[in-house]
């Protein structure tokens, strides 16, 4: 058991604390703001509930139990310094992340390791030289309790047992790690996401499609294949024949980044921020958070539980 403290009690922050103490550590969750850290063990709570209702986690791992595996700290002072592994999952602007690590400088235990969950910060400029050696990337995907790829980079100074301890730790806990040699802005699955998302942004902004047709093509053809063949098994499973004519017959020049989408700025101008808001590209009606979540992680339960079954093809 190792004694983790996760900053910031956001949308991943929540998730991740309550991986941890699944994966058997002692957890310490904090946040600057405090309206955020007090919601956070309700969205811990309901989310054990949808894994304790699935036989994923234990019928004893109830609320009592999660009260006593994750304390919510009010302070960073309190939550860090006797923590090995300080998981840092607070919002993704740099000069934030900056100063918290120049924080963490002084607060840190003198071995302790600090794994940031930055989505696509080259975060290494940022940290104090004290910390370079015991600094790396523990990228985690949502819901964290349910996702279980996590991109690990090491920085330029990283030490290699750091990125071991890590490793190794997060594997203990049934996660799948991806050790990157150094730090791959994007990860693999961030960089596949952003071509996506630069399409799916100009397609709307153009006016071409609604967010529904998107996430029928999505559901219904593109990603039916996806948990069996990933896609390089699914290019062998095409023929690479038509993949080589497909690139030379192509009729559209993909989208330049741009750096802005229309649509997206409108709706986030209107507070369509997502499902925390209750509305983004879809409205979400009025029912909260955690039962919205809950009903995601109900059915990707059930279809990770199916998936485990079936499992991806031999070979790959
Ligand atoms: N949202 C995702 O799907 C996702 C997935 C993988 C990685 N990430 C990364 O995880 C990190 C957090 O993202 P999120 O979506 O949870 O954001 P979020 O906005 O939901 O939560 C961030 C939290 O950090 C808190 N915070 C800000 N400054 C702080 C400080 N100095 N000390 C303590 N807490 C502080 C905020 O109050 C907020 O509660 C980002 O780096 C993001 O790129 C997000």
């Amino acid at each position: 058991m190792t004694e983790v403290a996760v900053v910031g009690a956001g949308l991943m922050g929540h998730a991740l604390a309550l991986v941890f103490a699944l994966g058997g550590h002692r957890v310490r969750l904090t946040d600057t703001n405090p309206d955020m850290l007090a919601r956070a063990p309700a969205l811990m709570a309901t989310a054990l509930a949808t894994l304790v209702e699935a036989g994923e986690a234990a019928s004893d791992q109830d609320r009592q139990w999660l009260s006593t595996a994750v304390r919510c700290i009010p302070t960073l002072e309190e939550a860090v310094p006797s923590a090995a592994l300080v998981i840092e999952a607070v919002v993704e602007r740099p000069e934030v992340k900056r100063t918290l690590y120049a924080q963490l400088e002084t607060l840190m235990a003198k071995d302790a390791i600090l794994a940031s969950n930055t989505s696509n910060l080259d975060i290494f400029p940022l940290v104090p030289a004290a910390l370079q050696r015991r600094t790396i990337i523990a990228h985690w995907y949502t819901p964290p309790y349910l996702c279980d790829l996590v991109d690990l980079c090491p920085g330029p100074e990283t030490d290699p047992a750091a990125v071991t301890t890590v490793r190794d730790m997060v594997a203990a806990m049934g996660k799948v790690p991806v050790v990157f040699k150094q730090m791959v802005q994007g990860y693999v699955a961030n960089r596949l996401q952003a071509a996506m998302q630069l399409e799916v942004c100009r397609l709307l902004d153009e006016g071409l499609v609604t967010p529904k047709d998107i996430d029928d093509s999505v559901i219904h053809g593109l990603a039916l294949r996806m948990p069996i063949l990933g896609i390089m098994a699914k290019a062998d499973f095409t023929g690479l024949l038509l993949m080589q004519q497909g690139l030379k017959n192509r009729s559209y020049t993909p989208p330049e980044p741009r750096g802005k989408s229309e649509t997206l700025d409108r709706l986030i101008a209107d507070g369509r921020t997502g499902v925390m808001a209750g509305k983004g590209y879809f409205d979400w009606g009025d029912q909260t958070p955690e039962a919205l979540f809950q009903e995601r992680d109900r059915r990707l339960l059930a279809l990770k539980q199916a998936l485990r079954k079936i499992g991806p093809m031999e070979g790959t």
